[in-house]
């Protein structure tokens, strides 16, 4: 597919299929009912907008009560992070003693789920834990443990799946690459 970015016209190539991606997503449950187990409530707190398909689809594997809160980050302008993560809702109040996962599309330098997690820290949750679909190793600026990580990918800028390019893109069923 021909993607245009700017004036610049690009090409984008499958990366992870349709069934690639739910099989993956079955195994990162697994992993995550095993070490939540089933009896305790689990608070998904999910990262808006990127992360609104991957969480629909994982939710429904995992056996615990859950309770969904959303939270609106924004970090991006085009194919460039901007550096400043902005807060675009407010955290819920109600998290004191909770297990929490936040469930992300992608970590690229980590400051999003620094600035999420130190936000998080007020809240005194019982335990804080991180799943994303994607992760980009080689773009980490700030060291970070991602508890479930879908898959470890290069520095190319993915759309797809949840994930966008200045908002479009997000409804592709699977995950391309732009190539440069
Ligand atoms: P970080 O704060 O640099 O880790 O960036 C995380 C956020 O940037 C993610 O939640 C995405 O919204 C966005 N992002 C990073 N890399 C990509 C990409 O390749 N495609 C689309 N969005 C991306
Ligand atoms: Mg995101």
């Amino acid at each position: 597919m021909q993607i245009q970015v700017n004036e610049k016209i690009m090409v984008s190539k499958t990366l992870f299929s349709e069934q690639q991606i739910k099989d993956r997503i079955k195994e990162l449950a697994q992993k995550i009912n095993q070490n939540f187990g089933s009896q305790e409530p689990l608070v998904v707190l999910i990262v808006l907008n990127g992360a609104f398909i991957f969480a629909a689809d994982l939710v429904r594997y995992l056996v615990m009560p859950t309770e969904i809160e959303t939270i609106c980050l924004k970090s991006y302008e085009g194919t460039n992070s901007s550096g400043v993560v902005k807060l675009l809702t407010p955290l819920s109040e109600n998290l004191e003693g909770k297990n929490i996962l936040i469930v992300e599309d992608i970590v690229e330098t980590g400051r999003s789920i620094d600035f999420l997690l130190s936000q998080l820290k007020a809240k005194k949750a019982k335990k804080v834990e991180v799943c994303a679909l994607l992760n980009k190793p080689e773009s980490h600026e700030i060291p970070m443990q991602i508890d479930y990580s879908g898959f470890d990918i290069g520095k190319n800028f993915v759309i797809g799946y949840g994930l966008d390019l200045d908002g479009r893109y997000r409804n592709l069923p699977y995950i391309a690459e732009l190539m440069s």
